[in-house]
């Protein structure tokens, strides 16, 4: 899906008929899921081929497959992952350049090939201090210019001295 404009109606798609990968959990409409216009900013920067990864696994996971982005899914539920594979499945969507790597991410992340990133999604574990293990072994991969996205910023047990840091380093 070459054209940004494109990828942000396929956002409409994929929120109106979701992969209900967290109904095990008690989630209102069977997934959480994030702000359109994280979404938004997301299909901006997540061209065909880029290579993504994100920690956990749901809207955004099924929206990465369906912009053909080279992508890594950290999550720790395997429940979560067949349940996204069976709706790709009965869509016709290719999962093919996506990689599911099932277990929580500080035990996942430091194992993985540490090769270039263009774009890493951080909304795995939100308690103390998963955000910051996820950004720090995401982060650390990206390459010149790469983005990384920190869902959840409004909660404390994500933003905890994370942010101090950032503006203390002119990276
Ligand atoms: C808020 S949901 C993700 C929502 C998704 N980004 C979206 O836009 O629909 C959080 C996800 O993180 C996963 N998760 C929670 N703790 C984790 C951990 N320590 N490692 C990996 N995944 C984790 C959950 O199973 C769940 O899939």
């Amino acid at each position: 899906m070459d054209d940004p404009a494109a990828r942000s109606r396929a956002i409409f798609t994929v929120v109106g008929d979701p992969p209900r990968v967290h109904e095990h959990a008690g989630a209102q409409e069977g997934v959480y899921s994030t702000d359109l216009d994280c979404y938004e900013f997301l299909a901006r920067h997540a061209a065909p081929g880029s290579r993504t990864l994100e920690t956990g696994c749901g809207i955004s996971t099924a929206l990465f497959a369906v912009w053909g982005t080279r992508h890594t899914c950290v999550v720790g539920d395997r429940r979560e992952v067949d349940i996204l594979v069976e709706w790709a499945a009965a869509r016709d969507i290719d999962l093919g350049a996506m990689t599911f790597e099932i277990g929580m991410s500080d035990a996942v992340l430091p194992r993985l090939e540490p090769t270039e990133l263009d774009l890493v999604f951080i909304d795995g574990g939100h308690a103390f201090p998963m955000a910051i293990i996820d950004w720090y072994y995401g982060a650390g991969r990206l390459c010149e210019g790469g983005i990384v996205v920190l869902d959840d910023v409004q909660l404390p047990s994500v933003r905890l001295g994370l942010f101090e840091a950032l503006e203390r380093d002119p990276r």
